[in-house]
Formats: structure tokens, sequence, C-alpha cells
């Protein structure tokens, strides 16, 4: 047998996106997000930085709905390397193209989960002198210590403490395109050692 049908259709049905939210309710919260948003920053000198790769399709979605004037720019940071656990360690692989002394900035991020690429940034941004830092994530997983999270304004979901995928959000770079928020089933057992 060749690198055939059978092969390909193994790897699909071991790991089967399941709907968590539908393209519908994100669209609907993200649409009071970026209302909220209007009215926290009329008048200010907003960036809003874009937290790749994972909210890319956010930071897009969002961005088309505000009717203030406002600045995109995008960094990138690695944590996961690929995997589905934190390794702890944040770096800073991609920086911004902006100055952002004295601009009121809104990060965008996908997901918290453990808190700590939120940690980072905000230390790491704080140090360029910016007018306010404010943070805005899609989703949170259940359980995250609030407390330890003092920028985050903007909160579109709680979500159980499972792994998602979908709506920018990969495993294994995968996923990324769905229109909705999805659980993996079938997912291979990740041993601990
Ligand atoms: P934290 O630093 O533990 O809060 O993890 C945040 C980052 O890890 C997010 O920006 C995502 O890139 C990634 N991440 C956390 N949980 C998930 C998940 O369930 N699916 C995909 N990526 C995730
Ligand atoms: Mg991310």
């Amino acid at each position: 047998m060749g690198a055939g049908e059978e092969g390909t259709a193994t790897a699909e049905r071991e790991i089967m996106p399941q709907p968590l939210l539908s393209a519908e309710r994100l669209q609907t919260r993200i649409d009071e997000l970026a209302a909220q948003v209007d009215r926290d920053y009329r008048g200010k000198t907003l960036l809003v930085v874009c937290i790749l790769k994972g909210s890319y399709i956010f930071t897009a979605d969002l961005t088309r709905r505000l009717t203030i004037p406002h600045e995109i720019d995008f960094m990138a940071v690695s944590s996961y390397e690929g995997g589905m656990e934190s390794t702890g360690e944040v770096t800073v692989t991609k920086d911004l193209h902006h100055d952002v002394q004295d601009k009121h900035l809104l990060l965008v991020e996908d997901i918290i989960d453990t808190g700590n690429t939120v940690r980072f940034l905000i230390e790491e941004l704080a140090e360029r002198d910016p007018a306010s830092i404010a943070v805005m994530s899609l989703l949170k997983k259940e359980g995250t210590e609030e407390e330890s999270l003092p920028s985050l304004e903007y909160l579109g979901f709680t979500i159980p403490p499972v792994f998602v995928v979908g709506y920018g959000l990969d495993y294994a770079e995968r996923y990324r395109h769905l229109p909705y928020v999805a659980t993996l089933s079938g997912m291979p057992e990740v041993d601990e050692t």
C-alpha cells in the first residue's frame, strides 16, 4: 500500500474537532466587545496589539467592528512550542514595529491558560512607557486565578480547562481556519516522562 487513502482516513478519524463555541456565538460576543472598546477608548490614541499567531482571526474580526480611530501592530511570543502544555518560559519571537510611548495599548490574546504569556507581555510592554495597558482575551480557561491577571479588562468566554482549537487556535499548526472553537477528541495520550 502506498501513502494512500487509508492512511489519510485514519489520521482524520483520530482527531475530530468537536464544536464548543459556534461561529455565531463568537461573532455576537465580538460585537459586544468591540462596542465596549469603542466606548472606552473614544478620544484616545489606541494601539491594538495582536498577539500572534493565535489571535490573528480574532483581531481581524474585532478591529473591523471598531468605529474609533486606531492602529494595529503585531507581536509574537512562544511558550507552547507546538505542544499542548505551556513550557512556562515565554520569549518574544517578533517585536512590535511601533513605538508605544504614550499610546493606549490593547493586547489581544486568543486564550489565557496559566496566564504566563499575558503576565510576561504586560511586564515587557510596561517598560516602554505606554499611556495604559489593557488585555482582551477571547477565551480564558476556568481555574486561572483572576487576581494574577489585573489587566484583563475584556473577556469573551470562560471555558473548561480543556485544549481547544479553531478560530485562530492550533494544535501543531492545524485547525486555525475553523470558524468555531472546538475540542479535540481522540487526542493521543501525552506521556509526562
Ligand atoms: P498561558 O501562557 O498558559 O496563559 O498560555 C497562553 C498561550 O498558550 C495562548 O496564547 C495560546 O497560544 C496557547 N494556548 C493555551 N491554551 C491553548 C489551547 O487550549 N489551545 C491552543 N493554544 C493554547
Ligand atoms: Mg497565543
